[in-house]
């Protein structure tokens, strides 16, 4: 168990500019520990991993939801706000006697506190500090399986008098739909309704009509009053500084019509010196069955008899504790899938730790809710939710094949997909539609994952429908062969795979010639699109290619799997004619038949995406130009904080690029260090048998290797960020848009199956590390298939040749096949020479 608190060194919170980190790891516990609350920017977490979701920051900032960040908004919260992060799970204490008050989380008041301390943990967050003698803490968590948030509220007298203390909750309410919340006021200022019963505060907005649930707030101790209006505990022309309730000692008793509906209790604590007492709030979601809304039937008061019993579950401490520890069972279990002991901290806290928690929290939003995707904007992406698997699936497998279930169903009959989908309703959003060219060949990329891992074949034989139309529905393995076949559907004037809308490179919109301010650059097609082709694309459809014949083979079906081949080859082909430059791999074709990435073109000369996907795919491996490829990218491409994604960066805007020339040199797209396709070269450079060179690669984008730098990094030092600002940029080093990116899936498979070599196959756990020649070996413990193999990996030259005993015996090969039925313990022992 953690303490709930362990204080941090007293810090001032007013020196700014003073290189400092601004925490640490507590790797026994899984926690990262802010010991000062002004990070350089808000340093947040994620509650809850299966429906019901938050995000919370180092100050308590943030929101919840249901399952879909944009239709089941539980709380509301304001982007882009000044601060940046403003409104959350705000707590105040008011000493009574002499009426100050102050936030324990330091936002909103922002008193300076005598020490403050913030526990990021695996889905908990612990804020507190400690304010003219008094200590006061508070743990929020989702409890498995519930949905719901558990805040639990200690605080304790360190006075030599008697405190007596005043605590208010608040939290705001949002009208469900987060764009319709921040939109349509002359409708949402007249709908808000609440009811009160028994302390707990229901917020019903809608229920009257067409909703089945509601949110509910509770508090397990008697109340002195309550307020459910924003304007009577805020107070008109005020904020969340200085709600006028707090400021008063008093709620307001008030009942929300209309307006904004807020959940406020004010409880009454008095502590004798060195007291300690608890507190549990509880904010939840409930649905009630249709025919069950109204108690009494024919009423308009909400059914509660459903809820009661869950409510007094969580006001119980003793429950809400034993919740806590469930919650970190759970999360015990599922980091010890994959554990690893190598010579650097930083990999053993990232693969241990971290980035497979981030691996979770990507699963889950996709590119929802963070503080970088506002929720409402996008829902899950169909590529990004493939790739997501790679660093998944090995967690919770049942939900990954559900996953790649709903993916699949929201594909389009002639192979294509729609680029996003919405989580609560499962269908593709029809706002950005498809003809993102590379999408469909991520879900043959998804199911081989998930099939490595598992050995669940029977996945493929699951009905699956297009586009959601019932009676559509194919075996998901056709699904595969569409995906495949719609490349060789629209396929350029070299022979190379048209790119459509967009490949990976969302910013690479070769068909769209938008000239007109605040055109989408995603949405916009001005030109027909026969004519610009994909390089990436190119590699993209070998590596598919070569897993759909594996795929195919296994299902018995020879001569489809070697007319895969046929075409991974031929395209392997077009790209040694059509897509090598010299020294480097090209990127595209544009729409004028131009090449874009090469020596040729003025700026954008070399792409990291077609070096790292082409040689990561395999092309070029026995010809040399793999090594050629990768040496350009160290040559043109590397920085001290990571690999640009080309140079030179555009300096102007071209129509016939799109959005990638519309960010500043060194940003995004336009040369910024994009992480999430560092690890292609990465891998790419294991493939080539260059673990020094992968390593290092690795090394200079992980996040806690960076956590010295926290001052120009300024996002969380554990976990990795979509951008760091490249070379090119005045803010080189700095990185942005934490939390929600591939680079978490793709970080971790790079490390885990490739550098560190341990790798589900088809046929059973392949080991074939490509570690730097520095370290002497290294030790892991992977659960595969139902067995626990614990391995040791011991250097014995400088090379990547792997010797194989197998519980004392040597065999033949890298691949450790499943031991006798019953056996669920496998000792493997490696050698590299
Ligand atoms: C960003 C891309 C992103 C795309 C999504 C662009 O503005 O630069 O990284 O994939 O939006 O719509
Ligand atoms: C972020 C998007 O989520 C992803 O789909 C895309 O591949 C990258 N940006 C690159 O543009």
């Amino acid at each position: 168990m953690v303490t709930q608190v362990v204080w941090g060194r007293a810090a001032s919170i007013h020196s700014e500019h003073i290189p400092m980190q601004y925490g640490h790891f507590d790797d026994e516990n899984r926690e990262y520990v802010i010991t000062r609350p002004d990070t350089p920017l808000p340093w947040i977490n994620y509650l809850g991993c299966q429906a019901y979701f938050g995000i919370i920051s180092n100050t308590a900032g943030g929101y919840s939801f249901y399952r879909d960040a944009r239709l089941r908004r539980i709380t509301r919260y304001r982007y882009n706000n000044v601060p940046f992060d403003f409104g959350g799970r705000y707590l105040y204490v008011r000493d009574r006697e002499s009426g100050e008050f102050w936030s324990p989380s330091w936002q909103p008041t922002r008193h300076e506190p005598e020490s403050y301390q913030c526990r990021h943990g695996m889905g908990y967050t612990t804020i507190g500090s400690r304010y003219k003698g008094i200590e006061a803490s508070t743990r929020y968590f989702v409890p498995l399986d519930e949905t719901l948030e558990v805040w639990q509220f200690t605080v304790t007298n360190r006075r030599a008098t008697p405190a007596l203390l005043s605590v208010f909750s608040s939290i705001e309410f949002c009208l469900w739909d987060a764009q319709d919340d921040a939109t349509n006021f002359q409708r949402n200022f007249s709908t808000g309704q609440v009811e009160v019963e028994d302390g707990v505060i229901y917020h019903k907005t809608e229920y009257r009509e067409r909703r089945d649930h509601f949110a509910w707030f509770a508090c397990s101790a008697p109340l002195a009053g309550f307020d459910t209006q924003r304007d009577a505990f805020v107070g008109p022309y005020r904020s969340w500084d200085k709600p006028v309730a707090v400021e008063r000692g008093e709620s307001g008793n008030s009942i929300a019509h209309g307006w904004a509906p807020i959940g406020s209790h004010h409880l009454k604590l008095d502590l004798a010196p060195g007291e300690t007492r608890q507190v549990v709030f509880v904010l939840g979601y409930h649905e009630n069955p249709r025919d069950q809304k109204f108690d009494p039937p024919d009423s308009q008061t909400v059914n509660k008899r459903t809820v009661k019993p869950v409510i007094a579950e969580y006001l119980n401490a003793a429950n809400a504790d034993a919740a806590f520890t469930r919650l970190r069972d759970y999360w015990e279990s599922i980091l010890g899938i994959c554990a690893v002991e190598t010579p650097c901290e930083h990999t053993n806290r990232m693969v241990n730790i971290w980035n497979a928690y981030q691996c979770m929290a990507t699963f889950n939003m996709s590119r929802s809710a963070s503080f970088y995707e506002s929720g409402i904007g996008r829902g899950l992406g169909f590529r990004d939710s493939n790739q997501d698997l790679l660093g998944f699936v090995q967690m919770v497998p049942a939900r990954a094949r559900e996953r790649i279930l709903d993916l699949a169903a929201t594909q389009l009959a002639t192979g294509g997909a729609y680029h996003q989908y919405q989580p609560l309703t499962k269908r593709g959003n029809n706002d950005i539609g498809g003809n993102f060219n590379d999408d469909p060949h991520w879900l043959i990329i998804g199911v081989s994952a998930y099939l490595k891992e598992t050995g669940d074949w029977s996945i493929l034989d699951e009905p699956v429908p297009y586009d959601n139309e019932p009676g559509s529905e194919q075996p998901l393995y056709e699904h595969l062969q569409r995906s495949f076949r719609y490349t060789l559907d629209r396929l350029g004037p070299h022979g190379l795979p048209l790119i459509g809308r967009a490949d990976w490179n969302d910013c690479l919109n070769l068909n769209c010639f938008s000239d007109t301010p605040g055109q989408s650059f995603q949405t916009t097609t001005n030109k027909e699109g026969k004519t610009a082709e994909s390089v990436f694309i190119a590699g993209l459809f070998v590596l598919a290619g070569r897993e759909l014949a594996a795929i195919a083979r296994h299902r018995g079906l020879a001569d489809e799997a070697a007319g895969y081949l046929a075409e991974v080859e031929k395209m392997d082909r077009v790209v040694h004619e059509h897509g090598w430059d010299g020294e480097w791999f090209v990127r595209a074709y544009d729409d004028f038949g131009r090449k874009v990435g090469s020596n040729e073109c003025a700026e954008g000369k070399i792409f990291i995406e077609s070096q790292g996907f082409c040689v990561l795919a395999g092309i070029g491996l026995e010809d040399g130009l793999a090594s050629k490829a990768l040496a350009s990218v160290g040559k043109h491409l590397a920085t001290e904080h990571g690999i640009v994604l080309q140079q030179p960066a555009y300096s102007r805007y071209y129509i016939e690029l799109g959005e990638i020339s519309s960010y500043p040199p060194g940003y995004k797209e336009n040369a910024g260090i994009f992480c999430h396709n560092n690890p292609w070269v990465i891998i790419a450079e294991t493939r080539v048998g260059n673990g020094d060179a992968a390593y290092e690669y690795y090394r200079r984008i992980n996040p806690s290797a960076r956590e010295a730098i926290s001052d120009l990094h300024r996002c969380e030092p554990y976990v990795y960020a979509q951008m760091i600002a490249g070379k090119d940029a005045p803010t080189h080093g700095e990185a942005k848009n934490s939390w929600l990116t591939g680079t978490a899936a793709w970080n971790y498979y790079a490390i885990t199956q490739w550098i560190l070599g341990i790798q589900p196959s088809w046929d059973g756990l392949r080991i074939a590390p490509v570690i730097p020649r520095g370290w002497k070996g290294f030790k892991a413990t992977r659960k595969y298939r139902g067995v626990t193999y614990r391995i040791t990996v011991a250097r014995a030259g400088d090379g990547n040749k792997v010797s194989l005993m197998v519980n004392g015996k040597p065999i033949e090969g890298e691949v450790v096949a499943a031991p006798a039925a019953g056996q669920t313990e496998v000792v493997v022992e490696a050698r590299l020479s």
